[in-house]
């Protein structure tokens, strides 16, 4: 006997297109996930100052978290029948991540994870607007991959108020 699709549901044959269309935006996911973990590796260790520390051990502990996305990213395009791209396939676009000039620069380091984090948020908002209705589990998923987003975001808005209130940034 053959084995039966499902009838219902995101995994429905005839909802291979919206299937193909999250896949793309979760692929997109997926690499902005990657690049933050290389972006933060570096940030976490080019540092130099007493006033870095707190950042850095920030920074490493989210290296783990935004690895975890990366992964959930990956096996939810697997479980819709996609493929996770090849390294072939990566382009960087974290300009604002790049080592400053000088590694003191810690404003440097703390607004451009900011940009990373906001660029997530924007972008995981967009796919849980898309699966509405449509993907329950991506929703859940990224919901939940949002939210801490939304922690990075806060925890890093909060380093710089501080720097901004000595009028250092
Ligand atoms: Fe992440
Ligand atoms: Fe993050």
């Amino acid at each position: 006997m053959a084995v039966r699709n499902a009838s219902q549901g995101i995994l429905a044959d005839e909802n291979r297109e919206t299937r193909e269309e999250i896949i793309e935006l979760l692929t997109k996911a997926y690499w902005m996930e990657v690049e933050t973990v290389m972006s933060y590796i570096a940030n976490s260790i080019n540092p130099d100052g007493v006033r870095a520390q707190e950042i850095v051990e920030s920074l490493q502990q989210d290296i783990q978290e935004e690895l975890g996305h990366a992964q959930q990213f990956a096996s939810r395009i697997k479980e819709l029948y996609g493929v996770v791209p090849g390294s072939l396939e990566f382009s960087a676009e974290q300009s604002y991540l790049q080592p400053p000039e000088h590694q003191t620069d810690i404003v440097h380091v703390i607004k451009g994870v900011i940009e990373a984090e906001t660029g997530a948020i924007e972008h995981y908002n967009r796919i849980i607007e898309f699966t509405d209705g449509l993907d329950w589990v991506t929703q859940d998923m990224v919901i939940a991959i949002l939210h801490d987003e939304e922690g990075h975001r806060r925890l890093f808005e909060g380093y710089l108020r501080e720097y901004e209130a000595e009028g250092l940034a």
